[in-house]
């Protein structure tokens, strides 16, 4: 069967994008977030690639993702970046083998249910600023204080997230920085702050531990920075082809409501791709393709199965083209905004129609 929508993730840009993580922070230990499917580049084959390149731990949002990992047999390091929910998660979680971000008193509690003899590993999470999880920074001095009570506790150390790291001009992160920097000050414990944008524009953050997410997978979260000019490689190519070509008269309207109106005589492209597969309906006239290495413009509203894409750049394109819709030569964070959105959530959009492919496994 010919594939309709295929995303294809070359794990050997994962692996390359982990060097580029490496080569700017060379003093820290990598945990790598794989949550959300990996960004929705498939969690088990990316978790493999990225043990493979020896990462120093993975990380998720919640249980169910870390013991799919572990059933697929990922034995590095996992942290569960909300912590557990329940008793019985802080039982399963320690059985596994997971650290344990924990960001709340009611998370203490729950493990000071596990018996004593539980070898717990353990992260807390401050809030520096942010103001969606994490203690207090006020709350330090108890936080130790738990630590003493529990000597059986792994400790793996302290960790906030940043607000606005991507805003390069705001000076919210250095503020965040000397906040958590101020509460920690003299007490022991590794430090992580960085998420990618927090890694790639601002050095002071790179502490013991760095936690790049989007970046592993080849985009940059900064405005000002391309992915390129750092040496990052896309990891996926989301492809579909043109399944029908057709001219019409200037004046014609074309699709839904009618909502682009053709200039002139124009040939217009149709593509097996919708929002049934991720691609935003928000997309708007005008959002850039690739058709033979040329850009083509989406031109009417986005359908359930298809999109309609003005060829006047592409006079070559017939029935049968490839057409990108985003990966090399077209980065995802420059589609995403033509749709109001990130990178991220193009990524975590797509569904289950659309066929993955794994390069270099
Ligand atoms: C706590 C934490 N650290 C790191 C990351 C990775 O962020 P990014 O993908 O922007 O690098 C996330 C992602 O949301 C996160 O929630």
């Amino acid at each position: 069967m010919t594939s309709r929508v295929t995303a294809t993730v070359d794990l050997t840009a994962i692996r390359h994008n982990v060097g580029v993580v490496r080569a700017l922070a060379p003093h820290s230990r990598i945990m790598a977030p794989v949550k959300a499917d990996a960004y929705g580049h498939g969690a088990v084959p990316v978790a493999r690639a990225l043990e493979n390149a020896k990462v120093d731990a993975l990380a998720v949002a919640s249980l169910a993702e870390a013991l799919s990992l572990r059933d697929a047999h990922i034995q590095a390091p996992i942290a569960l970046l909300e912590g557990v929910m329940s008793f019985e998660e802080a039982a399963q979680a320690v059985y596994e083998q997971l650290h344990i971000v924990v960001h709340d008193h009611w998370q203490i509690a729950l493990l000071e249910k596990l018996p004593p003899s539980a070898r717990l590993t353990l992260w807390f999470k401050l809030d520096s600023g942010m103001h969606r999880l994490g203690f207090p920074l006020a709350d330090v001095p108890q936080l130790v204080a738990a630590l003493q009570r529990h000597p059986g506790w792994s400790f793996a150390g302290w960790m906030t997230h940043f607000a606005c790291a991507d805003e390069l001009e705001n000076p919210f992160t250095a503020e965040q920085i000397r906040r958590f920097d101020d509460a920690l000050q003299g007490i022991p414990g590794a430090r992580s702050m960085a998420n990618s944008a927090g890694l790639i524009g601002w050095p002071q953050a790179r502490r013991d531990w760095v936690r790049p997410g989007l970046a592993l997978y080849g985009c940059s979260p900064l405005p000002s920075v391309s992915a390129q000019s750092i040496g990052l490689k896309p990891a996926m190519q989301l492809h579909s082809r043109l399944i029908a070509v057709r001219q019409y008269a200037a004046g014609e309207g074309i699709g839904y409501g009618q909502n682009y109106r053709c200039q002139r005589a124009m040939r217009i492209g149709v593509v097996a791709v919708g929002y049934a597969d991720g691609i935003h309906r928000a997309f708007a006239n005008g959002t850039p393709v690739l058709i033979r290495g040329a850009r083509a413009q989406f031109a009417g509203r986005v359908s359930m199965d298809m999109i309609t894409v003005d060829l006047q750049n592409v006079p070559s394109a017939e029935v049968g083209d490839a057409v990108t819709l985003w990966g090399h030569g077209l980065p995802a964070e420059e589609v995403a905004p033509w749709a109001s959105t990130l990178a991220y959530e193009l990524f975590c959009g797509l569904t289950r129609r659309v066929d993955f492919r794994y390069l270099g496994g």
